[in-house]
């Protein structure tokens, strides 16, 4: 059994004035096409992001696009099953694209890895990712997020579109769960 912290980890005051920094950051250095969210983890921080981006890109705004993948290694666990299913890369034409490519958060890496590689393999001209949360401890493959919101200790995180067994995402804050006997 799982219980919630009794704070947050990080408040939804925090995560909306990292969000526009990071946006910030994320301009100054990368001209992207398109940016291509993870369902489901990412889609809260997807919306928050897409509009500091467009304020920080100013007359760039209306030109950049959007899709949406559907990444998934979970089960109902806060273990990773290891295998990885993607699913709409397909529908989407990568070639010769500069890809931001959004994720909730950085695990083992697996995720962000296997997506990155589908992603030049179907032609992408270049391909950078950002992550709302960073467990560095955790990494067990060789990639490094090139923009990252919160670097975070080795724990169970859920709310602000993050999940265990697909509960809490709609809550604003970000929670440690905890396990209990
Ligand atoms: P990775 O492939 O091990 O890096 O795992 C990435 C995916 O696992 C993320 O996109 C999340 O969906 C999920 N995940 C990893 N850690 C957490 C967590 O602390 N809370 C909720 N989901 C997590
Ligand atoms: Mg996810």
């Amino acid at each position: 059994m799982y219980r919630m912290s009794e704070k947050p980890l990080i408040s939804a005051n925090e995560i909306r004035e990292r969000v526009a920094t990071l946006t910030r950051e994320i301009v100054a250095v990368y001209d992207y096409d398109i940016l291509i969210s993870a369902l489901t983890g990412a889609y809260m921080f997807t919306a928050d992001l897409s509009r500091e981006l467009a304020k920080a890109e100013g007359a760039k705004a209306p030109q950049k696009k959007i899709a949406f993948i559907k990444a998934s290694s979970y089960g109902d666990s806060t273990e990773s099953s290891g295998k990885l299913h993607v699913h709409g890369l397909e529908k989407i034409d990568l070639r010769g694209k500069r890809i931001l490519m959004v994720d909730d958060i950085a695990d083992t890496g697996t995720t962000l890895l296997g997506i990155c590689k589908m992603l030049k393999e179907g032609g992408a001209q270049e391909v950078r990712t950002c992550v709302l949360l960073n467990k560095q401890e955790r990494r067990e493959v060789n990639i490094t997020a090139d923009f990252v919101g919160f670097e975070i200790a080795n724990e169970f995180v859920v709310g602000y579109g993050l999940d265990y067994a697909n509960d809490y995402r709609f809550l604003p804050d970000i929670w440690t769960l905890q396990e209990t006997n």
